[in-house]
């Protein structure tokens, strides 16, 4: 494995955002180890000489930390972890579906804490690293139809922020990656029209610009829509929930 690379692994990599990511770090050189539960895709993805394949199931603690085990063994080094892995599904966010919201909740919040926790250790001791969340616009504020996906990302909003303070005294950055709209399989399943909707190409460029030429905590896009929902983020309650009210109700 050549050490002259910069080293990244990113879970998520089987489908839509993480594996446009991935294939985007690997064509710019970078040595790739991509995750995720279906090793057919991720074997398929390994043929490109920058990529190898951890499967993964992110809700599985121990998992998590023997798999980052096993690609520091064969990397012998990481720099840059993004945690992409999510779910949703909307049919089941329309009404509260306790079941459903804690399988959210499982893979997109506690799924990203486990591998965060599986690579703390060693970034803290080798006192350099990043840790990239992708997060989503829907965890700015509350929306319509979203009572298990739009928290899960609130609450990885949330422990961002937080591991942010200790993570930096330690020369490790925490960044955050917000997504508007983007066609993978997991927006295809919704029933409305997504403004600004773009591809997993462009979703791609932005992070890795996001990530290797800026230091900012948050990457978003498109900003089309992302500074209107930063806007609508600032308002009162009374204002917010009147107008996202009036624009569910049409
Ligand atoms: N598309 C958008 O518009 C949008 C907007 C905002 C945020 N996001 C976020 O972006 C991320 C990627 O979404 P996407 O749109 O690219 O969806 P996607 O195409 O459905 O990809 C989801 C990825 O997560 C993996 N995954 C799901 N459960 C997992 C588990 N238990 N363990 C390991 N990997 C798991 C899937 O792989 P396997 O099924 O092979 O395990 C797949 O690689 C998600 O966190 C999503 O919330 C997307």
């Amino acid at each position: 494995m050549s050490k002259n690379h910069k080293k990244i692994w990113i879970t998520g990599a089987s489908s839509g955002i993480g594996k446009a990511v991935a294939e985007k770090f690997a064509s710019e050189g970078w040595i790739v180890a991509v995750s995720a539960r279906r090793k057919e895709i991720l074997h398929d993805m390994a043929k490109h000489e920058n990529i190898s394949s951890y499967p993964l199931d992110v809700v599985n603690e121990e998992t998590c930390v023997n798999t980052f085990q096993n690609i520091l063994s064969e990397f012998g080094d990481i720099d840059l972890c993004i945690f992409c892995s999510g779910t949703y599904d909307p049919k089941k966010e329309k009404e509260i579906d306790i079941k459903q919201s804690k399988f959210v909740m499982n893979v997109n919040y506690f799924g990203v804490l486990n591998c965060v926790k599986a690579v703390e250790k060693y970034f803290k001791k080798k006192k350099e690293g990043h840790i990239s969340i992708v997060s989503s616009i829907a965890g700015y504020r509350g929306l319509p139809n979203s009572s298990g996906y739009g928290p899960s990302k609130a609450a990885l909003n949330n422990f961002a922020e937080s591991i942010y303070f200790d993570f930096k005294k330690h020369n490790i950055r925490v960044s955050i990656i917000s997504p508007g709209f983007i066609k993978t399989p997991l927006t295809d399943k919704n029933d409305f029209p997504m403004p600004f909707l773009r591809s997993v190409e462009f979703a791609a460029q932005k992070i890795y610009i996001g990530l290797t030429k800026s230091n900012s905590f948050e990457i978003h896009f498109p900003k089309q829509l992302t500074l209107i929902l930063k806007f609508l983020r600032l308002l009162p309650y009374k204002i917010y929930l009147y107008l996202i009210y009036k624009l569910y109700k049409r």
